[in-house]
């Protein structure tokens, strides 16, 4: 069985997803957790696009020992030479560089003839080479490009000292077949092709991601680039953890496997829907909320007498695990320390006393605590903003029934360290409490998105609420958990405003510093 290579670019093409905006933090956590999985590339970013990710893709780079570390570039010097600043501490530093091929992006959006795209790739792989010992090139948009040239400009930079070719679907166009045909063509047609990794990298819209992919492992292809859970521009990329899983299942058919640690994929997959605020549909491949259901009263009959009759991957496989009481009331710090090295978290002595104190909290309220709690407990206090300048809710309180008008009072500590208070009604408890904290914020915030969820099921299951705020101008990301479904919608409304307020901050001490 030969091994299919997955460059993971959850950080990169999954961060484009529109309003996912990640904090370094929570990179740096997904990125420990690609490591955990077993990805064998992880896309850390792009670090000419700004200071934020550049200083994201440095800090993994500097973390992750593992897992090849990766930053996208443009062809040019500088893209090269910023990212091999963020990059040089990885363990192998390497580079992801791309430029289109296809007849539309050469004549409109690059406006250079093909002989001079050849030029520039050429050129910039050989510069790139000289500080990487690993050069991806990636023919962006190469589903929609001549083969001929595409073969012509492959084996040119495969001269130039390029170590992975890359051939994108970058529209989602094209089929498996179709796809599958161009690299064999590449194949047959580029004389020095042997002397290099041939990569896919396929997004979905129209919903092909996944098929594409494994065409393309069908037709010589080593690695597979994607997302976990599919995300990332438009309709998203092919979805890593059903290629892995479509390998493993149907290995009968498929004589290919992967290094992926199966049963770290459900937490994967929660862990970026988490931070990205991008839930999983319940009917998702692998590790949707439905996934190992089973509905019907045939079904049920037959998974009860064998359960090889409906289901063809197992639960425990992908990391599922029933959510049983782990912790309660009386569990001691000791314990609660084992289950946060058992989630990956490397919690400070701060955190980790923030943690315990949350946790003995919730056990005062809630009759069983388990995994999906503690979760989401120390998810948020591990990728809180420390900074201290920031909006703190002191108090707040909502009336509403449905003989009155609801409303709201908060009283919350500004970033410039003094207390406001203020009411406000609203059409509905939400409506009001957020119209109040509107009024007490100096940033202009419009909502455009706002969900809230149970953690696991119960009458007193933990409620979990993502907003999408547009806070002067600029769209951001808001997560908060609490018990009461309005004060995690409050929490997640000023965590979004505060993800801001930091950015601002940092932004300002950029300047100060340059
Ligand atoms: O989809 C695409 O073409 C890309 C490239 C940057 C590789 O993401
Ligand atoms: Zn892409």
């Amino acid at each position: 069985m030969s091994q299919i290579k997955i460059f993971d670019t959850t950080l990169r093409d999954g961060e484009q997803s529109p309003g996912v905006n990640l904090n370094q933090v929570e990179k740096l956590e997904i990125a420990k957790q690609l490591e955990r999985l077993g990805v064998d590339r992880m896309e850390a970013g792009f670090p000419a696009s700004s200071k934020g990710d550049f200083q994201a893709v440095k800090a993994i780079a500097d973390t992750i020992k593992d897992t090849s570390v990766i930053g996208l570039a443009r062809t040019t010097k500088q893209d090269v030479d910023i990212a091999w600043e963020a990059l040089k501490g990885a363990a192998s530093p390497s580079l992801h560089l791309f430029l289109a091929t296809s007849p539309i992006h050469m004549t409109y959006k690059l406006k250079k003839t093909p002989e001079q795209v050849i030029d520039t790739a050429v050129s910039m792989v050989s510069y790139a080479k000289q500080k990487f010992s690993q050069v991806e090139w990636s023919a962006e948009d190469a589903s929609r490009s001549d083969w001929n040239f595409l073969a012509q400009i492959i084996e040119q930079v495969i001269d130039a000292g390029a170590t992975v070719i890359n051939l994108p679907d970058t529209v989602g166009y094209t089929t498996p077949n179709e796809y599958g045909e161009m690299f064999r063509y590449m194949r047959e047609n580029v004389p020095n092709i042997d002397k290099v990794q041939l990569s896919c990298h396929c997004h979905d819209d129209l919903g092909m991601a996944v098929a594409n992919s494994i065409a393309a492992v069908e037709n010589g292809v080593t690695q597979v680039e994607g997302t976990i859970n599919g995300i990332g521009e438009r309709a998203g990329n092919a979805a890593l953890e059903e290629v892995a899983l479509a390998l493993k299942i149907r290995s009968d058919f498929y004589p290919y496997h992967t290094n992926l640690k199966l049963d770290e994929i459900k937490r994967t997959s929660d862990m970026i829907a988490k931070f990205t605020g991008m839930s999983v549909p319940g009917n998702k491949a692998v590790v949707g909320r439905n996934a190992f259901a089973h509905e019907s009263g045939i079904h049920q009959d037959g998974v009860l007498k064998n359960t090889e009759t409906y289901e063809i991957i197992t639960p425990e496989m992908v990391g599922v695990k029933s959510n049983t009481l782990f912790l309660g009331k009386h569990s001691g710090r000791h314990a609660f320390k084992d289950k946060v090295k058992e989630f990956g978290y490397e919690l400070s002595d701060e955190k980790l006393k923030e943690a315990f104190d949350a946790f003995k909290l919730l056990t005062d309220r809630k009759k069983e605590v388990t995994d999906d709690d503690i979760f989401t407990l120390l998810t948020d206090i591990q990728t809180d903003t420390a900074a201290a300048s920031k909006y703190e809710m002191q108090m707040f309180q909502v009336q509403y029934g449905t003989a009155n008008i609801p409303t709201a009072t908060v009283s919350m500590k500004t970033p410039e360290g003094d207390i406001v208070q203020t009411a406000c009604t609203g059409q509905g408890s939400v409506e009001a409490l957020y119209k109040t904290l509107e009024a007490l914020i100096a940033e202009e915030v419009n909502l455009i998105d706002y969900q809230i969820s149970s953690v696991g099921g119960g009458k007193d299951a933990l409620a979990e609420s993502h907003v999408q705020l547009m806070v002067n101008g600029e769209t951001v990301n808001g997560r908060g958990a609490a018990q009461d479904v309005v004060e995690a919608s409050a929490n997640a409304f000023i965590n979004a405003v505060n993800r801001h307020v930091v950015q601002q901050t940092n932004l300002k001490k950029e300047v100060i510093r340059s």
